[in-house]
């Protein structure tokens, strides 16, 4: 790895010094390796704007998110699904919809060599409606519930908290319409953020209505919104156009002033949605989940039908970016080609998550230490030491090792910089005789064993000591 760096730096170097040159006289053998340099494009030791690298020091907190979605999905019934990270482009302008942001501006588009046009993918509801309808899962007992988790992208502006590359666990759950399950789901995904130390959060929730009441109610809203259009930013005034509801979550002091006193869809629900919305928040209440209803919640996907909801910290100082958002699609299936199959669902972005632990000092799962060092000695002690070294991890002993150092003064400091309990070492004689020597580092003491009586020294000593455990809750 240090060497490539070594490489390509010469390279850029290189070209830095060519650019200096005085100008080769044309046609000598000068300008044409000038011309040749000129070409190569400089190379950024970095990674593209808008994505990150996730180092080893904060692996045990995606560890840990991985950990509690992937407990939780099993409790609550749901199967993992892992889709494509590459779908067809117009599956999202069919679902997401056209006059959103995601659609509009934000994917990856590229047309392969085939000619297909395609997108990473900007989110993974219509990714999974479209196996399930590709899959045939309509004829499985409803409701199919599917999880996944995994990188999602989107060509945003790159801030803090909003990332061009970034993690969501997803969950989705079709064929059933009763408001319980939109219920379950919010109750979900509070187990899972509290489970991770989070425990200060609140939902938004809100109802934006189906496509019968939702009609009726875009009226109104464009009509009271042309009133003021003078006063909403250029976004909007666009907006009014293609996506009206979206006026209502645009975070322009002028525009939310404006929406203030906009109509709200909870006051245009057909008999239906107001209902289910009702029953919903029953169903809250009945759960104790903290909620408020946000009648300007409106989400940025244009799929939804009746339940929207976020979640979203309620501490001030963290109350930057949504930890998460999701609701019901009951028309998602069909419009894709599938058999009316009502729907609801929610996205938890890893990467906010990640921060707020960090944010509010959240217990990360802390990772299995090894308790214990192999140290080896001469070629045949190196031969001997990987059979010894499978023969432990068997047993579940995580053992440590530096095998490509040669001096046993190097390996023994690697093993003092872990601060393992046992060190092992096997040196020549050992290898001979089949023994290893297994030193107490707590006690100062050390014995000889034989292969088999090694496995019952080792839990022996570390028996005694304190063993690291980890909750989550
Ligand atoms: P979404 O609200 O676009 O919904 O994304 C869900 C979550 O992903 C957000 O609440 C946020 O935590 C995280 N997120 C979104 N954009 C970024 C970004 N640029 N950087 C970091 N994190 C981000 C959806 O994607 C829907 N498909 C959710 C859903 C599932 N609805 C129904 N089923």
């Amino acid at each position: 790895m240090a060497q490539l760096s070594v490489k390509k730096v010469k390279k850029i170097s290189t070209k830095k010094m060519d650019k200096k040159n005085v100008k080769a006289p044309a046609g000598t053998k000068k300008a044409a390796k000038n011309a040749k340099v000129q070409v190569e494009e400089e190379l950024l030791l970095q990674t593209p704007r808008g994505m990150r690298d996730i180092l080893p020091g904060d692996q045990p907190y995606w560890d840990q998110i991985r950990r509690v979605l992937t407990r939780i999905s099993l409790e609550y019934g749901f199967g993992r699904i892992d889709t494509p990270v590459v779908e067809y482009a117009n599956l999202f302008t069919r679902s997401v919809g056209t006059g959103t942001d995601i659609v509009d501006k934000e994917m990856y588009i590229f047309n392969t060599k085939g000619g297909d046009k395609v997108t990473l993918r900007p989110e993974f509801t219509a990714g999974i409606g479209r196996a399930y309808i590709q899959h045939g899962m309509n004829v499985l007992p409803k409701p199919v519930k599917l999880f996944s988790m995994g990188q999602i992208f989107r060509y945003d502006r790159p801030q803090e908290g909003r990332y061009r590359e970034f993690w969501q666990g997803n969950f989705e759950a079709f064929g059933e319409q009763d408001p319980i399950l939109d219920a379950q789901l919010i109750q979900l995904a509070h187990r899972v953020v509290t489970s991770l130390g989070i425990k200060n959060i609140q939902f938004q929730v809100n109802s934006i209505g189906c496509p019968k009441c939702r009609k009726e109610y875009q009226n109104l809203l464009v009509a009271y919104f042309e009133s003021k259009k003078q006063k909403l930013c250029q976004n909007c005034k666009k907006r009014l156009e293609t996506n009206p509801m979206r006026v209502l979550d645009c975070k322009e002091d002028k525009c939310v002033q404006v929406s203030t006193t906009a109509p709200q869809s909870v006051d245009h629900l057909c008999i239906e949605c107001r209902v289910h919305f009702k029953s919903l928040l029953e169903y809250l209440d009945e759960l104790d989940l903290p909620y408020m209803i946000n009648p300007k919640l409106v989400r940025g996907l244009s799929y939804y039908t009746k339940t929207v909801f976020e979640i979203w910290s309620n501490d001030e100082e963290g109350k930057k970016h949504s930890f998460g958002g999701g609701g019901r699609y009951d028309y998602l299936i069909e419009s894709l080609g599938g058999e009316h199959t009502p729907a609801i669902g929610f996205g938890l972005g890893m990467d906010r998550l990640v921060a707020e632990m960090k944010r509010v000092h959240a217990k990360s799962y802390i990772e299995p230490r090894p308790r214990v060092f192999l140290a080896q000695l001469g070629d045949l002690a190196k031969k001997k030491s990987l059979n010894v070294f499978a023969e432990l991890q068997k047993n579940g002993i995580l053992t440590a090792e530096s095998f490509g150092r040669g001096s046993l003064k190097s390996q023994l400091r690697v093993a003092d910089r872990l601060g393992v309990e046992i060190t092992l070492i096997i040196g020549q004689k050992e290898a001979l005789d089949k023994t290893v020597i297994v030193k107490d580092m707590v006690s100062g003491t050390q014995e000889t064993v034989g292969y088999d009586r090694l496995i019952i020294a080792v839990k022996k000593i570390l028996k005694n000591n304190v063993v690291v455990s980890h909750s989550e809750e």
